[in-house]
């Protein structure tokens, strides 16, 4: 079986990581996959997550399975802030949510929903998207088509060309959307964009499958839901990926959620038995324990609040780096102007340098990024702006 199998290239993100770690300069800089770093470009536990850990700890009395939705108090707290705790959709019961190994594991199953119920449908990405979406969604069966959304040359979303494109999708065809802090570009929709997207979606029948896996790094936990919760006003189905990764600082412990809205109460719960029984085909149930502690920290209203201020903590710190870098090398006399990082929102943006300029910046200064020029705006620090600028102005 093995004798004709071939390696495979590393993954384009994930791989940056071993590369980096086994590069042995001291000055060495990650950009690359997007996890959050502090000062120290050390990626902590959050404080609420570690109490939750030790409340958990004291509390836990089995090891069991759990069933395949996972906790029923984390699937309503999650939804509540996802949609926020008034939304007509959950007041009309037409909301269900199941527990996901990560966000990963909620695009997967939530592809395969999409297949079991219209196979070989078209689910519309944006142009880029994030590297995994395309083989996540497409390894279940779904037809990719593309939408433009980034203008290199104008650092900004192209929005007239992804409206016209939009418009020549098909009733029925699912709708990838960023619903914040848009990987890998960093440029999102603003709130009059959602507006159009959400009437053209309407309007043409579309069926919004939304990733949010950076809620709060945005604008705001409940500034970055603002498309999502605005979708769920105006059609009557939509699917979400959820992902505590990034928000929670959870990353390995695999925990996000799929969620839907169905037009009848009747038909979420017939949905939701699909969704048990595809997760049943692959991995049976999801990992208990990161859902454990988001619960526990959702649920109580003092680690919530705590939660709240680390995510607050933390978007503030990455605007303040995102200033940081453009201001770093503005001084240094770059010979281009970077203002439109600060003017994005989430871990990522592209720095629109070429493949090349990025190879020479890894083989000559060991500083890593996607090959796309992204970079992970978090591990920029303080300690290493100078050499990062510089090494960027070398390569211009
Ligand atoms: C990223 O885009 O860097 C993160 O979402 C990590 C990943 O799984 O790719």
């Amino acid at each position: 079986m093995f004798e004709a199998i071939q390696k495979l290239p590393p993954d384009p993100i994930l791989g940056l990581t071993g590369a980096y770690e086994s590069d042995p300069n001291p000055n060495k800089v990650d950009l690359g996959a997007g996890v959050y770093k502090d000062e120290s470009g050390a990626t902590p536990i959050f404080k609420c997550i570690k109490e939750a850990e030790r409340r958990w700890g004291q509390q836990e009395s089995t090891k069991v399975y759990i069933s395949p939705p996972g906790f029923a108090d984390f699937n309503t707290a999650i939804q509540k802030l996802v949609l926020g705790a008034d939304h007509p959709a959950l007041a009309a019961c037409r909301v269900r949510s199941v527990m996901a190994p990560g966000g990963c594991g909620a695009l997967r199953v939530g592809a395969e929903l999409i297949n079991r119920c219209k196979a070989g449908s078209t689910i519309w990405v944006s142009k880029p998207t994030w590297a995994n979406h395309v083989p996540l969604l497409g390894s279940a069966g779904l037809k990719i088509a593309e939408y433009p959304y980034y203008d290199g040359a104008a650092h900004g979303v192209d929005f007239d060309t992804m409206q016209v494109t939009l418009e020549a999708a098909t009733r029925g065809d699912l709708l990838l959307l960023h619903g914040c802090c848009h990987n890998p570009t960093g440029a999102d929709l603003n709130r009059k964009q959602w507006d159009v997207i959400v009437e053209l979606a309407a309007r043409k029948g579309l069926v919004p499958f939304v990733d949010l896996a950076y809620q709060g790094l945005g604008e705001g936990l409940d500034a970055d839901a603002y498309g999502l919760r605005m979708l769920a006003l105006a059609v009557p189905e939509l699917l979400l990926a959820y992902s505590c990764s990034k928000n929670f600082g959870l990353y390995r412990d695999r925990i996000g959620a799929l969620l839907t809205v169905s037009p009848t109460p009747e038909q979420a719960d017939a949905g939701l038995t699909h969704i048990n029984n595809i997760a049943r085909g692959i991995y049976s149930m999801p990992p208990a324990h990161g859902g454990a502690l988001v619960k526990t920290v959702l649920n109580d209203p003092a680690l919530y609040a705590q939660w709240q201020g680390e995510v607050d903590g933390m978007r503030n710190r990455i605007h303040m780096l995102r200033a940081l870098l453009v201001d770093t090398l503005k001084r240094m006399n770059a010979p281009r102007d970077f203002e439109f990082i600060k003017r994005e929102y989430g871990m990522f943006s592209f720095l629109g340098i070429s493949k090349e300029q990025v190879q020479r910046l890894r083989t000559e200064f060991s500083i890593y990024m996607v090959d796309s020029s992204r970079i992970n705006v978090a591990g920029v620090s303080p300690k290493n702006i100078e050499y990062l600028a510089r090494a960027i102005n070398s390569v211009l």
